[in-house]
């Protein structure tokens, strides 16, 4: 049996038993293409929130890194929530921590606290509103005006969203390793070679990138663009596992990424034989203490409220 047969054994193995086991299982667009095949729901961070707050099943698998799990746990405390790789992690969600937070609020009491969902459920507990890429435009406009604003740990979407909104936003130095290797000089470069091509790519690219491109968004922002507009070339600022669910889309539509190193090992650290492996043993189970689910829901309930 070949590399693609044993795929699709383990495919249909995975679909019968999660039906048996009453497993949803939801996946991040920067999944595996494969991995994308066996979901029962793909989108982007704040999609994949609210689709494990409404799932009807009893168990929630989720193929993304370990906040999106975290985040599945905190909005259904009544569900068992699994991870099929629980050390597939995000570097910039782990720069921040909530003591970091405690000392800040200690000097600026009356600054609201903005906190990006990438990021651990210890430092969620501690901030006013969470937002993703998606809603956090939406978010912080909303927000009062005479308020100042910190925004926690992605220094890159801060500055992409403080110049749409004209607005002052303090931010963490932080930034993602994967998205940061976009470049300028490589966009210019790209736009050269493809004039024909529209620039897609996600706000935790450089200010610098963001400026050059046609459109800014989160994953499943870029994918709706691709999908609505007439255009037949882009070249896309994001993690390649986008293309999967572009492609299946849009198969005529050309695909150009931004840079090879668009690639996250964390995300593409989950497999088939791994989520095999986590429906058969029902591991590993995803939990997030008492005291601090309590407190995080309260920045997820109201990054909700907002977004609606
Ligand atoms: P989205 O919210 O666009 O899915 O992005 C999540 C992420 O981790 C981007 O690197
Ligand atoms: Fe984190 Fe970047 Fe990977 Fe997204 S792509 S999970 S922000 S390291």
């Amino acid at each position: 049996m070949n590399n693609s047969q044993k795929d699709q054994q383990m495919k249909e193995e995975i679909i019968k038993k999660k039906q048996e086991k009453d497993i949803f299982i939801i996946a991040h667009y920067y999944q595996r293409g494969e991995i994308q095949d066996v979901a029962d729901f793909v989108g982007d961070s704040y999609a994949m929130a609210l689709a494990a707050r409404d799932s009807q099943s009893k168990n929630i698998l989720v193929a993304g890194v370990d906040f999106m799990a975290e985040t599945a746990a905190i909005l259904c405390p009544d569900k068992t929530i699994l991870s099929p790789e629980p050390a597939a992690t995000c570097p910039m969600a782990n720069s921040i921590t909530a003591e970091h937070i405690r000392q800040y609020r200690e000097l600026h009491p009356d600054t609201l606290v903005v906190t990006y969902v990438n990021t651990p459920a210890e430092v969620k507990a501690v901030s006013d509103v969470c937002v993703t890429s998606s809603n956090a435009e939406k978010i912080i406009r909303a927000l009062p005006s005479d308020k100042n604003i910190y925004f926690v740990p992605d220094q890159n979407l801060a500055r992409n969203i403080a110049r749409g909104l004209d607005r002052e936003i303090e931010a963490f130095d932080s930034s993602c390793p994967i998205h940061a290797v976009v470049s300028r000089d490589e966009i210019i470069k790209l736009k050269a070679l493809h004039p024909e091509a529209l620039v897609l790519v996600h706000p935790e690219c450089d200010p610098e990138v963001v400026h050059l491109a046609d459109y800014a968004g989160s994953t499943a922002g870029i994918l709706k663009k691709v999908v609505e507009t007439d255009a037949k070339a882009f070249i896309i600022g994001t993690e390649s596992g986008i293309f999967h669910a572009i492609r299946q889309q849009c198969p005529d539509k050309q695909l150009i990424l931004a840079s090879e190193a668009l690639l996250c090992p964390n995300m593409k650290s989950i497999t088939l034989h791994k989520i095999l492996y986590s429906i058969d043993n029902m591991e590993t189970v995803i939990t997030v203490p008492q005291d601090i689910a309590c407190q995080a829901v309260v920045a997820l309930e109201k990054m909700i409220e907002l977004a609606s």
